[in-house]
């Protein structure tokens, strides 16, 4: 249950990015030596990339958010039960990119919501470098056999940080130089993680090569906090005039920081402070300070739309309360996350009153809106359920968020902390 706020007021240091923390708990799992994380993220999709890593015969001590790896030294064991990726598209995707051109067959399977995501778009590339899979009606559960992968140039369809890195992650075992083109620049955790575990990554402006043969060593790092959770907080803060919020060691990666632009569009100022660069990923101290009159408005297409793709819910759900609306397009892709988000943001945005305008790439949301409480759905989508949580906060009446306990999948602390910041 979720009362209105008068503002937000407060400092928070946030768990680990979920992004930095797959990719370093499988290259971990896989790499030789240990591998050691502070900071490592909390939520139950990193911990389905660790277990499938422990179910290859990785050894993993866990410590709250203190993670040890001893690695399997490049070589997975199989594993006769089906690897479990949970909720997780990142595990799912991520990890066949490293079986791909391990000895032997494995099967990834997952919930209800990941049995439905498109599989299809990692299957192309994997077996062109020589794996075979096996979908069902391009759904998990998927099984792969793998094989000695010959490198391959790629061109990704649609933009996807999971398929760039899979195709990455199964190039370190192939033969030659593999190199993912892309036209809109994807994050580049998986390039910087490489980097990290001692792998040479050549990167041009579109695309990123790989050499096959070369070994991953382990790593010792901090992970940043994720800024896909700190939005929550940001857009939460950004809606009333007097709020103050600092948030500490947030991750900044500029493919991952453009929410800091819309927002300053939006007319919400953020100061960086402490920046420091941590085995190649950016992190600093964000302070936000909120607009005296009101949100304005914004157009999210294009390749903003493709960068900013995990904090659209949030932003559409905030969309009311700005004076000119937001008009997001070019973000088909979110009908494809743990649930349609497209759909579900404007169903919930009705149930509280708004007008809304679906679109099958996006949404129209005018502004100067008021909202009245009421009872959400999140579909049991994490990012739905925080979205939503957010937006209660400026609406007229409490509202019951319905399957809130999805933040688990990113953000397990998420209602403690909002109850910590938000002044009633
Ligand atoms: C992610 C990439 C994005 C994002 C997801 C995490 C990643 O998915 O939505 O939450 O860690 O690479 P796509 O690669 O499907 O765009």
């Amino acid at each position: 249950m979720i009362a209105p706020a008068r503002n937000l007021l407060g400092s928070l240091r946030l768990p680990g990015d979920k992004s930095i923390s797959h990719r370093y708990a499988l290259l971990g799992g896989l790499a030789h030596g240990i591998t050691h994380l502070e900071n490592f993220s909390t939520g139950a999709d990193p911990a389905s990339s660790l277990a499938c890593v422990v179910a290859l015969g990785a050894k993993v001590e866990r410590d709250g958010a203190s993670i040890t790896i001893h690695g399997c030294g490049n070589r997975f064991q199989p594993s006769e039960a089906p690897l479990d990726c949970g909720n997780s598209g990142s595990t799912m995707r991520m990890l066949s990119g490293l079986l791909a051109g391990q000895h032997g067959s494995f099967t990834l399977i997952g919930d209800a919501s990941l049995s439905r995501r498109p599989m299809e778009r990692i299957r192309k590339p994997l077996e062109a470098m020589g794996a075979r899979i096996s979908l069902t009606d391009g759904h998990a559960p998927l099984t792969i056999h793998g094989a000695a992968l010959k490198a391959i140039d790629y061109t990704t369809p649609v933009p996807s940080a999971q398929v760039k890195t899979a195709v990455l992650f199964a190039g370190l075992n192939a033969n030659g130089t593999t190199t993912v083109t892309e036209s809109i620049r994807t994050r580049d955790h998986g390039e910087i993680a490489l980097e990290a575990f001692g792998v040479k990554v050549t990167r041009h402006l579109d695309s990123v090569s790989v050499a096959g043969g070369q070994a991953l060593q382990g790593v010792d790092t901090v992970i940043p906090g994720d800024i896909s959770s700190a939005a929550f907080f940001l857009c939460a803060a950004a809606l009333f005039p007097d709020s103050g919020l600092l948030l500490d060691n947030l991750g900044l990666n500029p493919t991952r920081a453009t929410l800091l632009d819309v927002l300053a569009t939006l007319g919400a100022k953020t100061s960086v402070l402490n920046l420091e660069q941590r085995g190649g990923e950016l992190a600093g101290t964000v302070q936000l300070v909120a607009p005296k009159d009101g949100l304005t408005g914004a157009t999210i297409s294009g390749a903003l739309a493709a960068q900013l793709i995990d904090e659209l819910p949030v932003l559409a759900a905030i969309a009311p309360y700005t004076l000119n609306g937001i008009r997001i397009r070019d973000a088909k892709e979110l009908r494809v996350k743990e649930s349609d988000r497209i759909a579900l943001v404007a169903e919930n945005l009705r149930r509280m009153g708004a007008e809304v305008m679906e679109v099958e790439d996006g949404m129209d949301v005018p502004g100067g809106q008021a909202l009245h409480g009421a009872e959400i759905d999140s579909g049991g989508d994490h990012r739905i359920a925080m979205a939503f949580s957010v937006a209660a906060l400026r609406a007229a009446g409490e509202s019951m968020i319905h399957g809130a306990e999805s933040a688990d999948i990113s953000f397990p602390e998420f209602f403690s902390l909002l109850d910590q910041v938000a002044v009633r």
